[in-house]
């Protein structure tokens, strides 16, 4: 990160989301919880599977498989996991032949998503400090990326898409759920920082 400008943005987003891994409905603009999961579409079936701790540390913008799968035996990755609501559905789903990453930029988030693997005995997935713009696995190595609401907030989209791109097995699948400026013409990376980090 060469910018002084995208470490200003990074710094601010790195602030928001140390709280939001502490709070995570103060001041908050995304669905969380329980009930944002609820809003969001999540099955209710795994919804009430999960401890009220665990639901309580959700956020995001949508259900990133709303219109996808994932499946026994793949290998995947959560991009900005959080607190590890969605790379915990991933374990779920992957099963016991399959393993799930999961990278976030700030160590409150890893610390709380590895709280929450541990509460729910989930064998096979773990969370790790990394950022979308670097990620710490080999070319190839992944059938399945899964992302909710964390390009939105990095001024490097290009090197990110890069790098899910690299890690991705030939025929692998992106499942994106985040927020998109429809007028090119708006964006302005001068913005309030807190414009980044909402
Ligand atoms: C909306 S939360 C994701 C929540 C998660 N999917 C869940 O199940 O609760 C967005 C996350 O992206 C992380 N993040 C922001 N920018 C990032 C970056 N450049 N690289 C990795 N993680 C990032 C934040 O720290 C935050 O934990």
């Amino acid at each position: 990160m060469n910018h002084s400008r995208d470490k200003e943005i990074r710094q601010a987003v790195l602030k928001r989301y140390d709280g939001v891994a502490k709070s995570p409905r103060a001041s908050f603009s995304y669905a969380t919880g329980r009930e944002g999961l609820l809003k969001l579409g999540y099955g209710k079936e795994f919804v009430e599977s999960l401890p009220l701790s665990v639901a309580e540390s959700f956020c995001g913008v949508a259900d990133p498989l709303m219109d996808g799968k994932i499946l026994p035996g793949e290998t995947v990755l959560d991009v900005g996991c959080g607190a590890g609501v969605d790379l915990i559905r991933a374990a779920l789903m992957t099963g016991p032949g399959g393993y799930v990453y999961g990278v976030d930029l700030t160590s409150a988030m890893v610390q709380r998503a590895t709280e929450n693997i541990t509460l729910m005995n989930i064998a096979n997935a773990r969370a790790e400090e990394a950022v979308a713009e670097s990620l710490p696995f080999p070319d190839e190595s992944f059938d399945v990326v899964t992302s909710n609401g964390v390009l939105n907030l990095s001024p490097q989209k290009g090197e990110c898409f890069a790098e899910i791109r690299r890690v991705l097995k030939p025929g692998g699948r992106l499942y994106l759920a985040d927020m998109i400026l429809e007028d090119e013409t708006a964006y302005n990376p001068e913005c309030d920082l807190d414009a980044w980090s909402a």
